[in-house]
C-alpha cells in the first residue's frame, strides 16, 4: 500500500518547462512543470505506450517522441493524431518542497 497523495520528487527536480517520469507502485506517472505549476498524467502515451517524459513539452502540450501525437497536459486531452484517447490526469500539490501526486483523483483542470 502506498500513502496517498504520494511525495514523488523535490520541486527542483523538475525545472519549469520540463517533464520527468516516475514509477509510483505499478503506475508510470509523468510530472510536468508548466510555468511553475506542477501537473501529473499517466506516463505512457495512449497510442503505443511510449514514455511521455521522452517527448517534447511545448507550453502546455506534450508531444510524444514516437509518432508525434500530442496531449494538452492540464486536461489530458489528445490534441494531435495519432493520439485519440485522452490521458489520465492526477491531482498534484506542493508541500514542504515536494511534489505530491494523488493517484485517486483527476487534476482539477481535467474535464
Ligand atoms: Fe505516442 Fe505513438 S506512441 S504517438
Amino acid at each position: 500500500m502506498t500513502a496517498n497523495p504520494v511525495a514523488v520528487c523535490a520541486v527542483e527536480d523538475i525545472p519549469a518547462g520540463t517533464v520527468k517520469s516516475f514509477e509510483i507502485g505499478d503506475e508510470l506517472v509523468a510530472i510536468y512543470n508548466i510555468d511553475g505549476t506542477y501537473y501529473a498524467t499517466h506516463g505512457s502515451c495512449t497510442h503505443a505506450f511510449a514514455n511521455l517524459a521522452d517527448g517534447i513539452l511545448e507550453g502546455d502540450v506534450i508531444e510524444c517522441s514516437l509518432h508525434f501525437g500530442a496531449f494538452h497536459v492540464p486536461s489530458g486531452k489528445a490534441v494531435q493524431a495519432p493520439c485519440f484517447t485522452d490521458l489520465k490526469t492526477y491531482r498534484t500539490e506542493v508541500k514542504d518542497g515536494q511534489v505530491l501526486v494523488d493517484l485517486d483523483s483527476p487534476a482539477p483542470t481535467a474535464p
